[in-house]
C-alpha cells in the first residue's frame, strides 16, 4: 500500500516493512555464522541509523554481542546528486587494532563511501573488516568493492525510508520505497 505524503505526492512501497524484518533476521542469522571475534559495528551515518538498530538487535538474537560505534560520513549534500567527494563530519570513537568491523551502512552505489570507510578503518590497525548494507545498486559502481552481506539487490531508483532521505526528508518511513509525482 502506498502512502501519501503531500498533494500530488505519494511513496510507493518497494521493500515493505515486513520484508524487510525477515531478510534481517536471516542475515544477521548469516553473519552470525562467519566466526566473527571481539566483533564491533560502526554504523555509517545519517542513512544507516535504523537498518543498524534492527540489525544489531538481530544479531543479538542471532547469539552475537557485538559492540557499537558511529562514523559519520557525508557525500550527499540536500539534493539526491552524489558530490563524489567522501568527507568524515564525525569520527568513531573505540579502538579498532585487531578486531573485527562490521561496517553496515543504507545503500552500496558507487562504493566510494564504502571503500574509504574501508580503508580508514583497515588503517587503523582492524583485523578483518566485513561491510552489510541494506541496499545493493551494482549499476553504479565506481570504486572497486562489493559488500560482504547484502540485504537486497535494489533497482536503479532513488529510493527513500527506512533512515534514508531526499532533501532531508521520509527518513521516518518503516519501509523503503521511492517518491511518485502524480499527475492533475
Ligand atoms: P556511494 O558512495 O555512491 O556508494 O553512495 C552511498 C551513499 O549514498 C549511501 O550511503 C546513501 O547515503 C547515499 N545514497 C545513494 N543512493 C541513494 C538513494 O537512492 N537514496 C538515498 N540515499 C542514497
Ligand atoms: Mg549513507
Amino acid at each position: 500500500m502506498d502512502v501519501k505524503k503531500d498533494q500530488g505526492e505519494r511513496i510507493e512501497v518497494i521493500y515493505s516493512a515486513a520484508l524487510i524484518r525477515e531478510r534481517i533476521d536471516r542475515l544477521a542469522q548469516e553473519i552470525a555464522s562467519r566466526d566473527m571475534r571481539n566483533l564491533l559495528v560502526i554504523s555509517i551515518l545519517k542513512g544507516s541509523f535504523i537498518f543498524a538498530a534492527d540489525l544489531i538487535r538481530a544479531l543479538h538474537v542471532a547469539g552475537l554481542s557485538p559492540q557499537v560505534d558511529f562514523m559519520t560520513l557525508s557525500s550527499y549534500g540536500a539534493g539526491e546528486k552524489s558530490s563524489g567527494q567522501v568527507t568524515v563530519a564525525r569520527d568513531f570513537d573505540l579502538d579498532v587494532t585487531d578486531r573485527d568491523v562490521l561496517l553496515v551502512d543504507d545503500i552500496l552505489e558507487s562504493g566510494r563511501t564504502l571503500a574509504f570507510a574501508r580503508e580508514t578503518i583497515s588503517g587503523r590497525g582492524a583485523d578483518r573488516v566485513f561491510s552489510c548494507v541494506l541496499l545493493d545498486k551494482r549499476g553504479h559502481r565506481v570504486a572497486e568493492i562489493d559488500a560482504d552481506f547484502v540485504a537486497f539487490d535494489c533497482p536503479d531508483v532513488f529510493v527513500v525510508g527506512y533512515g534514508m532521505d531526499a532533501g532531508y526528508r521520509f527518513r521516518e518511513l518503516p519501509f523503503v520505497g521511492r517518491v511518485v509525482q502524480d499527475d492533475g
